[in-house]
């Protein structure tokens, strides 16, 4: 089975924990795209749901799928939110950004009761740090900004190369908020929460891709079946 059918298989499998009437966070990437897909096939066949959507990407296809939806200035609440992710450890801490969204994919995640994360078994490791770290940041100061990254990874026992995501024709990748993203090579990162805590109190870092005790259930799709791990 390839890749791709085993993102489906996820897909389908968290679509089984949606019944009508929840608001949903509505993620990004390939195997979010999935889930967002086989939705729209069951809004079509009468399901009353209403999502948010965690990326420009998954706006446009959601409303090209016939899901309606919805913002969090509108709602008070969501009741879950289904979403891939880089990497993902036995404490459900994951590594997520790969795909350039993991600032409004934060933002909809902590606004949910729930969050399921659907991924081939790929995705699975003992310890996060062999995707590399997406760091969402300001351009404005970038130079100060890398030096107090690289000063707590230095304070984590960590080391790396740390590159601006490269976007279209030579210029930086620039995401959904107008920022950009440098990628950092860590290796195993053996205290993310700390990681997470230190890189979170740096100016000019808006966010990074260390989701820490959000997620509640993984939906891991392999070649021997599908496995479902409960924090
Ligand atoms: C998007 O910014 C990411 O967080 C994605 O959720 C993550 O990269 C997983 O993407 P795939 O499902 O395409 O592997």
């Amino acid at each position: 089975m390839n890749m791709d059918e085993l993102k489906r298989q996820a897909a389908a499998k968290a679509l089984e924990h949606v019944q009508g009437g929840m608001k949903l966070g509505l993620g990004t990437g390939s195997t979010a795209k999935h889930f967002v897909d086989l939705l729209g096939e069951r809004v079509k066949g009468g399901l009353k749901i209403i999502g948010v959507p965690t990326s420009e990407a998954t706006r446009i296809q959601a409303e090209a799928c016939g899901v309606p939806l919805t913002t969090l200035d509108e709602i008070d609440h969501l009741d879950l939110t289904v979403d891939g992710a880089d990497e993902a450890d036995p404490d459900l801490n994951l590594i997520k950004g790969g795909g350039g969204a993991l600032l409004r994919e934060k933002i909809v995640a902590a606004a949910s009761d729930r969050m399921i994360v659907i991924a081939d078994d790929s995705k699975w490791v003992p310890k996060l740090g062999r995707f590399p770290l997406p760091i969402e940041v300001i351009p404005f100061g970038l130079g100060a900004t890398r030096r107090a990254i690289e000063s707590v990874f230095a304070q984590c026992g960590l080391t790396g190369e740390m590159v601006v995501r490269p976007g279209k024709d030579g210029h930086a990748f620039v995401t959904d908020g107008g920022h950009w993203i440098l990628d950092a090579k860590l290796g195993t990162i053996t205290d993310a929460p700390r990681l997470g805590t230190l890189l979170g109190a740096i100016p000019g870092v808006v966010e990074h891709g260390l989701f820490i005790g959000l997620a509640n259930t993984i939906v891991l799709a392999g070649s021997d079946g599908i496995r479902v791990v409960e924090r």
